[in-house]
């Protein structure tokens, strides 16, 4: 093998902060465990099964919201966002699972919607009940139609679950909602927003949070003419990366340069990761500029295909960017969002086989990876009968888009019980399949050919031999069809040919994902002499 480039990440003086490395999991909170039976994952049960997470080897725990909604969005249509939902607890329940996981080592980062609200957020119910034109309107994008008589939408933007973004109210005016009619765009150029906002930061700074996921962080300044939208250009099939003049527009900066001073002012590295879907790299690094955000999400690896080049170049280009900047890259292959990898890569065994090799080319890349709940297992989407999806998408898009239910069904825990170990009284909110069990974190807890003692040994030998070697990385030509690299004396290999690799010369094998180092679709990190 023979060196080809090398890439690092501009590290801090002395030790690097705790984000820049770290491995944090995604906790779906409806979806986890459900402590009161009432069939939805709640925070006494999140809290209940912290163990797991501290025997994964994880560094910190991102909750989705869990904040006072009506659920229209799973939570992201939040009506107050400094209390919890009865669905999921009290803010006790949230205090003792931030005091617990501190006890465990774990950081606690929380989700911060800022993009827009529930329409039952108070701000939305009173700008519904006064005038067009009034001041309780300004804090959300309001504007009269076009046509005649206003009977046409302001412009022609469409919402990201189906269907205009635009919905009217019965005085005549229309309000913007890039997602849900239930989720109102806030209008940023309103200093009560700002306001409203650092006062949320600050509440759950109070309470102890690490820090913060940052909800359509991209989406929250719009262009202010409101012009249409440019057709969208033709997409490889499932490549989502938004643009226009809705989406990352120059003064969302300005609220992330707020964002952080805030974030500066408390102790213990508090840190924010924006979820950006920009489509180039030099965008997303603006973000992630010193004084904004600490992270940012990189999508285009979440998006590379099962190839080679695909991913090499989703991986070193983002390396570049963040590089350019100072940043520490951050790597995604699930969240809640997408359909799992074992189903994106093909599903069933070939699928299971090279998303448990794509986890071992993530965790031995500098920068932090973020791990979605059930990726551990192996989970693959579920397909749903129709009648039991949930996701706004299914219905905004007139039932033509399933939506993202299939990856998000309730996590099985113990290998028999109604629902696996989720929770033991009412059914759970989606419907789990018969062989679930199988997948438990009991089914495969001890057996050493399992995807979960694969993360746990991966996210061990991460700790102990790739953090260390710091964030630089070279990249080695082991053919078309491989991606290797190299960090300290760590080497990845992961094979997407047909053919098998030859074992690296005087190596020893630290980790495989599957029995045959080197075949098909499977990758093994090896200590090089
Ligand atoms: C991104 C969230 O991850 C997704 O679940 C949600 O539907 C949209 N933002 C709108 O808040």
């Amino acid at each position: 093998m023979v060196g080809t480039d090398a890439h690092a990440c501009a590290g801090t003086a002395g030790r690097a902060a705790w984000w820049r490395e770290a491995v944090v999991y995604e906790l779906y909170v409806r979806s986890f465990a459900d402590g009161n039976g009432d069939g939805v994952g709640d925070l006494i049960g999140a809290r209940g099964r912290l163990p797991h997470l501290a025997d994964l080897g994880i560094d910190a725990v991102w909750l989705t919201p869990f904040y006072r909604s009506p659920m229209a969005d799973g939570g992201y249509d939040v009506a107050d966002h400094r209390d919890v939902d009865p669905l999921f607890g009290d803010l006790g329940d949230l205090d003792a699972f931030v005091a617990e996981a501190h006890a465990l080592g774990l950081r606690v980062l929380v989700d911060v919607v800022p993009n827009h609200s529930s329409v039952q957020h108070p701000w939305f119910v009173e700008a519904r009940a006064a005038a067009p034109g009034s001041a309780a309107r300004a804090r959300y994008v309001f504007r009269p139609g076009r046509g005649g008589s206003g009977e046409l939408p302001p412009n022609n933007w469409q919402s990201d679950f189906g269907g205009p973004a635009w919905t009217r109210l019965p005085d005549g005016d229309w309000y913007l909602h890039l997602f849900d009619p239930e989720q109102a765009d806030f209008d940023w150029s309103h200093p009560d927003v700002g306001r409203h906002f650092e006062e949320i930061l600050r509440f759950w700074l109070d309470r102890g949070v690490d820090g913060f996921r940052i909800d359509v962080a991209h989406g929250l300044v719009k262009d202010p003419t409101l012009p249409d939208a440019p057709d969208r250009p033709e997409l490889p099939a499932g490549l989502y990366l938004p643009s226009g003049p809705q989406w990352d527009q120059p003064g969302v900066h300005d609220v992330y340069r707020a964002w952080r001073r805030v974030l500066e002012e408390y102790p213990g590295e508090r840190m924010a990761i924006g979820e950006a879907w920009v489509a180039d790299r030099a965008a997303m690094a603006r973000y992630v500029r010193a004084d904004e955000l600490h992270q940012v999400f990189d999508f285009a690896f979440l998006q590379a295909s099962w190839k080679a080049a695909d991913l090499r170049g989703a991986v070193t280009r983002s390396l570049d960017a963040v590089g350019l900047v100072g940043a520490s890259a951050t790597w995604v292959l699930n969240n809640h969002d997408v359909a799992r990898t074992v189903t994106r890569f093909g599903g069933g065994p070939v699928g299971l086989r090279r998303a448990r090799a794509a986890a071992l080319l993530m965790l031995a890349l500098p920068g932090s990876a973020y791990l979605y709940q059930g990726e551990e297992l192996g989970l693959a989407d579920v397909d749903l009968p129709a009648e039991a999806l949930r996701d706004p998408v299914w219905q905004r898009s007139g039932h033509t888009r399933r939506g993202r239910d299939g990856g998000r069904v309730p996590l099985p825990w113990s290998r028999s019980g109604s629902s696996f170990g989720f929770g033991s009284g009412a059914p759970p909110w989606l419907p789990v399949p018969s062989g679930w069990g199988e997948c438990s974190v009991e089914a495969q807890s001890g057996h050493e050919d399992s995807t979960l003692e694969l993360y746990r040994r991966a996210l061990d030998l991460r700790r102990r031999h790739l953090v260390p070697a710091g964030p630089e990385v070279e990249f080695l030509d082991a053919g078309a069809d491989a991606v290797a690299l190299r960090r300290g004396d760590v080497l990845c290999v992961l094979n997407l040919g047909r053919e098998q690799l030859p074992d690296p010369d005087g190596a020893r094998l630290l980790l495989r994902s599957d029995r045959t180092a080197g075949a098909p679709d499977t990758a093994a990190w090896w200590r090089l002499p």
